[in-house]
């Protein structure tokens, strides 16, 4: 039976005891900045691979910078940390790992300075985030991406995802497996926990960090396999929201969401209104890769457990 475990104020704690005070800074005003990490699943192996984790604690490392947020962490401890919490939590199917850097003082008052920081990691079990077969039917948000000049939603910081949480409901309320926003001068940003992408004939098509987005590592996979494994160049440019109905393909891509085709935006179907034939080939590739088979991309996929089958 698997258990979830917590690292918790500097300790390997079970989940279940990992609790904050409802004073703490983070709880009340939004001051985290968090990742998510997917670790996957190789049934053959019986392991667990963490997919790009050294990119992952990078980011968070950014985002700290940010929120002012003290993080004396290098990657080898954090995955050294992550690795264990993963191997005592003991599960066999794909999981999620939050770690997340916090204001972590019982104290009230709106700001960043002179509070305390901490870190906390934890394990949860995550299948299927959207149906990837069946592709996403999506809206454009009424809710516009929050701007680089409001919260800066390069850092993955906890209050910025009230933005996202709008949007999501949303869409799902009316009826939507997800919100596509656009950002104030109304060019294409993001999904409420995606990265965008078009094809346009030979090319891919995907907003810029300037449109407000999440830069995405996954987005960053992507255009990897696009450039070195299909030979399709990848354009960082602003979108309109009018290029996705017209465009021969669209997908979303995430770490909860993984790979998932746009089939329909605003009641237009996409193409022809399933996943594309590029979108498949990126797919393919991109489950091979993210459970460990693909010899070739080895450097982004971290094993977790020390005795696996022979
Ligand atoms: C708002 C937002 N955009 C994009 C992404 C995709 O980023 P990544 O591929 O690094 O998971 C996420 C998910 O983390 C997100 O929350």
């Amino acid at each position: 039976m698997a258990t979830p475990y917590a690292y918790f104020k500097k300790e390997i704690v079970p989940l279940a005891e990992a609790k904050i005070g409802v004073m703490t800074h983070a709880f009340n005003y939004g001051t985290a900045v968090f990742e998510g990490i997917r670790g996957n699943w190789n049934e053959e192996e019986g392991q667990i691979y963490v997919f790009r984790i050294k990119e992952h604690f990078d980011r968070l490392r950014k985002s700290c910078r940010i929120m002012q947020i003290d993080f004396p962490y290098d990657n080898e401890e954090l995955s050294s940390i992550t690795t264990k919490l993963v191997e005592m939590s003991g599960y066999r199917e794909d999981v999620y790992i939050r770690p997340l850097a916090y204001k972590s003082s019982e104290v009230l008052g709106v700001r960043l300075h002179d509070l305390e920081d901490d870190l906390l990691i934890f394990v949860a079990p995550l299948g299927p985030y959207l149906d990837i077969e069946k592709g996403a039917r999506c809206c454009t948000s009424s809710w516009r991406r929050v701007e680089d000049t409001g919260i800066p939603a390069r850092a993955k910081i906890t209050g910025i995802y009230a933005n996202s949480a709008l949007a999501k409901t949303e869409a799902n309320l009316n009826g939507f497996d997800e919100a596509i926003m656009l950002d104030e001068r109304g060019h294409v940003s993001e999904g409420s926990g995606e990265n965008i992408f078009i094809v346009q004939g030979d090319t891919l098509i995907t907003p810029p960090p300037s449109s407000n987005i999440l830069v995405g590592i996954t987005r960053d996979t992507v255009i990897t396999f696009a450039r070195d494994e299909l030979g399709i160049p990848t354009l960082e440019r602003e979108l309109d929201r009018t290029e996705l109905y017209t465009a021969d393909e669209c997908f979303m891509t995430g770490t909860a969401a993984h790979v998932t085709p746009v089939v329909e935006l605003d009641h237009r179907p996409i193409g022809e209104g399933k996943m594309g034939p590029v979108t498949a080939r990126l797919v393919r590739l991109y489950f091979d890769v993210i459970r460990g088979k693909n010899p070739k991309y080895a450097r982004w996929c971290t094993p977790c457990y020390s005795k696996v089958k022979a």
